[in-house]
């Protein structure tokens, strides 16, 4: 049984051995409690019963502005509804903020990522230089709410 909701400080431990499996950035395991402290709405989890197969983090960035800043879906668990359901989730609560716009960035070489975002309303906005610390490019995306 799928369950979306916000995420809670006992769920903090498995995301951030999720965001290790399934992203390639090396990401601080400080900044996941940040996020959880300064923007709860935006951090949402997914659960198959009790174990945690999904994950979005998104944060304000101006007063009408929201940018998602991560989002994975354990492997096996990929393609079955579960990153949209996420997103979905997301948007709403997003709109409910009087949230206008929000935005991404993806990697150039995660072409599932971007037809994901694609199928999603997101317009390819640009491309970012050697945005990624191992120098990779990102594109820029964004949707209005
Ligand atoms: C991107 C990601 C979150 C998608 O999650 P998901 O649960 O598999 O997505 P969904 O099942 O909701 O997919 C919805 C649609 O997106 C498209 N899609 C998703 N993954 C895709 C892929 N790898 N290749 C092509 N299309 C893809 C599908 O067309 C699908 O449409 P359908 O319903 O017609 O099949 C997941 O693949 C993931 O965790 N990837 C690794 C981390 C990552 O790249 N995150 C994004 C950048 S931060």
């Amino acid at each position: 049984m799928l369950i979306i909701r916000c995420v809670e400080p006992n769920d903090i431990f498995p995301v951030i051995a999720l965001a290790f499996e399934t992203l390639p950035e090396p990401y601080n395991p400080s900044i996941f409690t940040q996020f959880y402290e300064s923007y709860p709405e935006g951090f949402l989890v997914a659960l198959n019963f009790d174990t945690i197969i999904g994950f979005l983090i998104g944060i304000k960035t101006t007063p009408n502005t929201a940018r998602i800043l991560m989002l994975a879906v354990k492997d096996a668990y990929r393609k079955k509804g579960i990153g949209s359901a996420l997103l979905s989730r997301f948007l709403k609560e997003m709109k409910h903020q009087n949230i206008t716009g929000v935005e991404l960035e993806v990697r150039t070489s995660n072409q599932g990522a971007l037809k994901f975002y694609q199928n999603q309303g997101f317009l390819l906005q640009g491309t970012l230089q050697q945005f990624y610390q191992n120098g990779e490019n990102a594109y820029s995306m964004r949707k209005e709410l």
